[in-house]
């Protein structure tokens, strides 16, 4: 028996509601592959800790999380409690930079049983690489002069080792899909971080010869999403840009409460952070309708990761079950609640296995 202790931080709003969820659904999961066993541990560290303990999670948080397997986590945010940028510095982003989780892997595809808002989506099948640790987000910068001279500056950083390593990853990924990369840039208007950017790509690109590249602006590149998703297969970007792609792509899904995400440490020195793209959603928080499918797509990816793909693929193939027949939340246009969902997942994997 395979045992791994995983840290579950529901995070805020939603968060307690799909995290237990995929919890479950998880559990079934693992007596069903017989040598499986998840070990959990739940933290509360959020921003109603925040609001308690003046911090989002512990001093001594990180040291904590270090000694897991992984890391299931499920949103962090409730800016009418808590700044964003104080609770997603504080949890989240901090998490991603000190475990090194410098790659987040964001599959997008049209699962079966989904209607997605374009016409024509059918081979809409992509993954995002994007660079996790580094990029845009930095605290680096502040605020100078006051009144109307008020000036800010918010430097990006992009170091040679973190830009080579998403994209030799990009490569790695490309090489088990379709053989295309894409990189997304913009250095027709960034004048320092994109072409170095775009060199870094070049290089890199020279040892994958059998792999197509592409660079596009982030511009044009949003806009074929839209209009050409069938050509991309792999997509490198940076920190903002893949952020910003992913929630393109996950509307192209259906909804953003689908789509799933994995922050990884590549080299597995320390615990990967399974976490969706979606956010904590406090519009519809405490009513039992969030979609649980992204956090339960999300532990997909920390059964591939964990080697475990046959048991991924099954979990995908009951997620797609449970869609085919109707059974949805208000997101997908469907009446069902969290809890429906989930059931309809556990019954399906309980009747097929
Ligand atoms: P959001 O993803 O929380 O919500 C955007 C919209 O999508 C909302 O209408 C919401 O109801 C809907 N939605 C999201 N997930 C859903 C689900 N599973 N089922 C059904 N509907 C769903 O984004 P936001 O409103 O920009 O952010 C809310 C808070 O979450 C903010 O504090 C933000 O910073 C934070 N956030 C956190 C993460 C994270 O922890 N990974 C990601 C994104 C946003
Ligand atoms: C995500 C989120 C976060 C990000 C925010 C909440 C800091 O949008 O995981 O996609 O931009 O990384
Ligand atoms: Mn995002």
């Amino acid at each position: 028996m395979e045992k791994y202790a995983i840290a579950a931080i529901p995070g805020d709003g939603i968060g307690n509601e799909v995290v237990p969820a995929a919890m479950r659904i998880l559990d079934v999961v693992a007596e069903i592959h017989g040598g499986i066993q998840w070990e959990w541990t739940s933290f509360p560290w959020s921003c109603q800790y925040y609001l308690q303990h003046g911090m989002m999670m512990p001093s001594e948080g990180i040291d904590i999380l270090r000694s897991f397997d992984q890391i299931f986590l499920g949103a962090v945010g409730m800016p009418n409690l808590v700044p964003d940028h104080i609770s997603l510095w504080g949890l989240l982003i901090r998490i991603r930079r000190e475990l090194e989780q410098s790659i987040n892997l964001r599959p997008a595809r049209l699962l079966k049983g989904l209607r997605s808002p374009l016409l024509h989506p059918a081979d809409f099948d992509l993954v995002v690489i994007r660079e996790n640790s580094e990029g845009e987000y930095t605290e680096i910068g502040g605020r100078m002069k006051k009144g109307e001279d008020e000036i800010v500056v918010q430097n990006a950083v992009f170091t040679r080792k973190a830009t080579e390593r998403a994209m030799r990853y990009a490569f790695e990924q490309a090489k088990k899909r379709r053989n295309q990369v894409t990189s997304a840039t913009k250095s027709n208007g960034i004048s320092h971080s994109m072409p170095f950017w775009d060199e870094v790509f070049r290089e890199v690109s020279t040892d994958y010869p059998q792999v197509t590249t592409s660079s596009q602006h982030i511009d044009a590149l949003t806009a074929f999403l839209i209009t050409r998703p069938h050509d991309l297969d792999v997509i490198v970007a940076s920190n903002l840009f893949g952020d910003i792609l992913t929630d393109v792509g996950a509307a192209i899904m259906g909804s953003i409460g689908i789509a799933p995400a994995a922050n990884l440490n590549v080299d597995r020195k320390y615990p990967s952070m399974f976490e969706p793209v979606h956010g904590s959603a406090p519009d519809i928080a405490g009513q039992g309708i969030a979609n649980p499918l992204g956090q339960i797509w999300t532990g997909k990816l920390m059964l591939d990761f964990l080697g475990y793909e046959e048991m991924g693929t099954l979990l995908l193939e009951a997620i797609e079950f449970t869609l085919q027949s109707g059974i949805k939340t208000p997101d997908l246009h469907g009446k069902a609640t969290t809890e429906e969902v989930t059931t309809a997942i556990i019954e399906y994997l309980q009747k097929t296995c």
